[in-house]
């Protein structure tokens, strides 16, 4: 039997391989709440036109209704046959109104139906992201003000390079991710237009008003072009970079978390809400959640590459390379969702072990740089003979195996004759932290006072 939708100048239905590459019902049926409220929209703006009958819009509007509880409740029977979303509302509902179903697709097309759908569903899903990213940041500052003053070692390549703390560690995610979510919003505003009405490409002879359906449906304005309206994907991909981005920094934390959590660091646990075993050795307690988060960054990654490739050279208006835009974005959208979510419930979870931070944060003569700052600031040398003195100090101590702050003062002293026992003042790790007092540095006092700040600053956008 030919397509009932379409089928009129078909003798024949099609081969099942062309049936299982065309139809897109399996996963864009993900699309069914966006598509209702835009059918709505439309019903609604057709008949104030005087396009379609009141009575035909209200039995649309009803029929509609039904539907979406049939959907919600799991009743609905989806068709291949009738290969996506739209015509499979769009068929049901002329099982249940009869024929005024067929007036709703009165100055439309599917073109820019599923453009419209899929903006919403982006828009949506840009929302969900938008408050968990603000709950990881809230999760994160409130540890960071709990432990503003935790000493930790910081790191370049890898290597004890300068004694941080643990807050101030924390909050560079929470400044992270509020570019992530300045990202989102970026995309959302820009996001925000209406393809409706646009029809299949070309606009429509109707005396439709697009910008009664783009306000029904919550964008700011109608789309300007209606080929570019129907053409249109760089919404997904503007989407799905920042949703790389902010993976990206993700994976960066998840590392952190790995390597933190190791019997080499141990500078965090995991509770056992967070850990996993392994099958053959019982001594294990493995960083799962931060291993996978580190990894969807993949997918989500792979998703932008994906669609990228498909627009890559479409001509326009649209092609039906453009149903490929949905799987990738869909999964994409709900991997970065969960990472967020496995990212949070570690954050609130980690138990820091401060000894073991502390210990480190002084190992690797962290405090270098405080010696040879002391004989800049106090002793007025310049900073690169300050860094040579200083390296025959550490010189000493590494042949000794002893820390900095171990070597006897005498045994400094006869280094260079600046310095004086005034250099004891600057030896110690929190002594270190203490002094970075510069906007933006580690001392205790600006950490307190970011996490302050960002706490009260999230709770204003609750
Ligand atoms: N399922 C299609 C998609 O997702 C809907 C648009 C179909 N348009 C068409 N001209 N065949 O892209």
């Amino acid at each position: 039997m030919s397509n009932k939708m379409w089928g009129g100048r078909f003798s024949r239905g099609p081969d099942a391989v062309m049936e299982a590459i065309n139809a897109s019902i399996d996963f864009d049926r993900r699309l069914f709440a966006q598509d209702i409220a835009g059918s709505r929209a439309h019903a609604d703006m057709l008949a104030k036109q005087g396009i379609i009958s009141s009575e035909d819009a209200e039995a649309i509007n009803h029929g509609l209704n039904t539907i979406l509880s049939e959907i919600e409740a799991g009743t609905f029977e989806f068709s291949r046959a009738l290969e996506d979303i739209h015509m499979n509302v769009e068929a049901r509902l002329a099982d249940l109104i009869g024929p005024a179903a067929g007036r709703l697709h009165t100055a439309r097309s599917r073109n820019d139906q599923v453009a419209t759908d899929f903006r919403l569903y982006v828009r949506d899903s840009i929302d969900r992201l938008d408050a968990s990213l603000h709950a990881l940041q809230g999760a994160l500052a409130a540890r960071a003000l709990e432990h503003a003053d935790t000493v930790m070692p910081g790191f370049t390549h890898l290597q004890s390079a300068q004694p941080v703390t643990f807050g101030h560690h924390l909050l560079a995610y929470v400044e992270m991710l509020a570019r992530d979510r300045g990202r989102f919003a970026d995309a959302r505003a820009r996001l925000n237009q209406c393809p409706l009405g646009a029809a299949a490409l070309a606009g429509t002879s109707f005396p439709i008003d697009r910008h009664a359906t783009a306000s029904a449906l919550g964008f700011s304005a109608p789309m300007a072009n209606s080929l570019d309206a129907v053409s249109a994907r760089d919404f997904v991909l503007e989407t799905l970079s920042a949703a790389s981005i902010c993976a990206i920094h993700l994976t960066r934390f998840a590392e952190e978390i790995v390597i933190w959590s190791s019997a080499q660091f141990r500078f965090i646990s995991l509770s056992d809400a967070f850990s996993t075993g392994s099958s053959i050795m019982p001594q294990k307690r493995n960083p799962d959640a931060a291993e996978l988060v580190r990894a969807k960054a993949g997918r989500i990654i792979g998703a932008l590459v994906a669609l990228a490739t498909v627009m890559k050279g479409l001509p326009l208006a649209y092609s039906k390379d453009m149903q490929e835009d949905k799987e990738p974005a869909f999964d994409a959208l709900d991997s970065i969702e969960l990472a967020i979510l496995a990212m949070t419930g570690m954050v609130t979870d980690m138990t820091p072990n401060t000894e073991a931070m502390r210990k480190a944060a002084g190992s690797g003569y962290s405090t270098a740089t405080d010696i040879a700052d002391w004989l800049v600031r106090g002793k007025g040398m310049p900073f690169r003979q300050a860094h040579h003195v200083t390296g025959r100090i550490v010189a000493l101590a590494a042949g000794r195996g002893v820390a900095l702050e171990d070597l006897p003062l005498g045994d400094i002293e006869a280094i260079d004759p600046a310095i004086d026992a005034g250099v004891l003042e600057v030896l110690g790790v929190d002594k270190s932290v203490a002094s970075r007092t510069s906007f933006g540095g580690t001392a205790p006092q600006n950490v307190r006072a970011q996490a302050e700040s960002w706490l009260r600053r999230l709770a204003g956008e609750a």
